[in-house]
C-alpha cells in the first residue's frame, strides 16, 4: 500500500523547497490559476515514473533559474530521491541506486487524471494503450519483459525492412508473433476483467455514478487487420510472412499490438460524438474501475486528481470522492476552490498554493 508520508519538492518548475507531510487519506490543494497545482501533481507523478505526463524534455521541468530538478519523499518508510539535470539523472531508494523505473512504479504506483494529460475517452490511441497496459503490468508484472522484448523486436524488424534484409526477417517475425499473442491475450483478459468489474459495481448499487453514466462499452482493436486472429501464433506469423514484400515497400511494420486502440461508447454513441463532460465522466468510470481492481489485488495506488471540478457537476464530484474514500487510498486533489467540496474534515488536510508556495 503506497502512502506518501513526507514530500520534499526541492526544485520542480515553479516549486522550490516545498516540504509537506501529507494526510494518509485526502489532501486537497487549492489555488488560483497558474499557482503550481498541476506542477505539484506532476512532481508526484514524476517520482513514481521518472517521467512527466506533460513533456518528454527534462529542460521544461527544470526551474527557469537553475539547472537541476529534484524531488524527494518518504514512501512507506522508504526514502526516495530523484535528481536530474539535462544530461544526468540520479535516483536512489534508501540511498541505493534504483535499478530501473519499474522499481519506482512499484514503490509509488500512481493513478492520475488530469486535463493536461488528456482523458482516455476521446484521447489519442497512445494514451489508451498506456491506460490499458498500466493495468496489465500491475496485475501481471511479468509482462513487462514481454513488452520490452516486443519493442526491441519491432525495432529490429523496422531496421531490417529499411535495409531490405529479408533473410533475417523471418526469425524476427516469428519472435514478434509469439510476443504479440502474449500481449494481446493479456490485454483481452484485462478488458474482460474491467467490464466484469463495471457490471459488478453497477449491481452493487453503492455508487450511482456507474449507472448514471449510462450504457458503456469498450471496443478493443487489437492492432492487426481483420481476419488475423491475435491469439493465434500461426495466424499472426502466417500474415506477417506472406506480406513481407509489402512491409519492405512501406519500410516499417504498421500493424500489431503497438497500433492497438480502444473505441469507447456511451449509449451507442461513439466517443467522438460525446461532449467534453461526457468524455470526462466516462474516462472517470474506467479510471475508477482501474483503481478498484488494483485495490482488490492489494496494490493501493496513490490517486492524483488535477482540477477536480472542471467539467463535472457537484453530484459527480461527491460520488467520485465517496467511491475513492471507501477504497481507503491516499488522494491528492487540486482545485481552484470556487465551490466547496464535500469532504470529511477528519480525513482531509487542506493546503493552499500561492505562487509556488504551499501552506497548510
Ligand atoms: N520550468 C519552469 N520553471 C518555473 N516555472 C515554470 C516552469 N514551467 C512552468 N512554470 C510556471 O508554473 C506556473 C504554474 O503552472 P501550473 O500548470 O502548475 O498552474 P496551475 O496552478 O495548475 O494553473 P491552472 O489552474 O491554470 O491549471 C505557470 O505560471 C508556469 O509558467
Ligand atoms: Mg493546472
Amino acid at each position: 500500500m503506497a502512502i506518501v508520508e513526507k514530500l520534499h519538492v526541492h526544485r520542480f518548475r515553479n516549486l522550490s523547497n516545498q516540504y509537506l507531510e501529507p494526510n494518509k487519506n485526502i489532501n486537497l490543494l487549492l489555488g488560483k490559476n497558474a499557482q503550481g497545482k498541476t506542477n505539484f501533481i506532476e512532481a508526484l507523478y514524476y517520482l513514481g515514473h521518472n517521467r512527466s505526463f506533460k513533456t518528454k524534455r527534462t529542460k521544461d521541468i527544470i526551474p527557469f533559474d537553475c539547472n537541476l530538478l529534484q524531488v524527494g519523499a518518504i514512501i512507506d518508510d522508504a526514502r526516495v530521491l530523484l535528481k536530474k539535470t539535462n544530461s544526468r539523472s540520479e535516483i536512489t531508494i534508501n540511498q541505493q541506486k534504483a535499478q530501473n523505473n519499474s522499481q519506482l512504479s512499484q514503490l509509488l504506483p500512481t493513478q492520475i487524471i488530469s486535463p493536461d494529460r488528456g482523458f482516455v475517452v476521446g484521447g489519442a490511441p497512445k494514451l489508451k494503450r498506456s491506460y490499458l497496459d498500466w493495468g496489465v503490468f500491475h496485475i501481471n508484472p511479468n509482462l513487462l519483459t514481454t513488452y520490452k522484448s516486443y519493442n526491441k523486436t519491432l525495432k529490429n524488424i523496422n531496421l531490417l525492412l529499411v535495409k531490405n534484409n529479408t533473410k533475417e526477417l523471418e526469425y524476427w517475425m516469428s519472435k514478434l508473433a509469439h510476443l504479440s499473442t502474449d500481449i494481446s491475450k493479456a490485454r483481452i483478459e484485462y478488458i474482460q476483467t474491467l467490464n466484469d468489474t463495471i457490471k459488478e459495481t453497477e449491481k452493487s448499487n453503492k455508487v450511482d455514478f456507474f449507472q448514471q453514466a449510462g450504457d458503456l462499452s469498450m471496443n478493443f482493436q487489437n492492432g492487426w487487420i481483420r481476419g488475423v486472429d491475435p491469439l493465434s501464433y500461426d495466424s499472426v506469423f502466417g500474415y506477417l510472412s506472406t506480406n513481407i514484400q509489402s512491409f519492405v515497400r512501406l519500410k516499417h511494420l504498421g500493424c500489431g499490438p503497438h497500433k492497438a486502440n480502444i473505441e469507447y461508447s456511451l449509449n451507442n454513441k461513439t466517443e467522438n460524438h460525446l461532449s467534453r463532460g461526457e468524455q470526462k465522466t466516462l474516462s472517470l468510470v474506467y479510471w475508477m474501475v482501474q483503481v478498484l481492481l488494483l485495490v482488490e489485488k492489494n496494490i493501493k495506488p496513490v490517486v492524483l486528481i488535477d482540477d477536480i471540478s472542471s467539467e463535472l457537476d457537484q453530484h459527480k464530484i461527491n460520488q467520485i470522492l465517496q467511491f475513492l474514500s471507501a477504497l481507503d487510498v491516499q488522494l491528492f486533489i487540486t482545485d481552484i476552490g470556487n465551490t466547496p467540496l464535500n469532504l470529511s474534515q477528519e480525513n482531509t488536510t487542506i493546503f493552499q498554493i500561492n505562487n509556488g508556495i504551499i501552506s497548510q
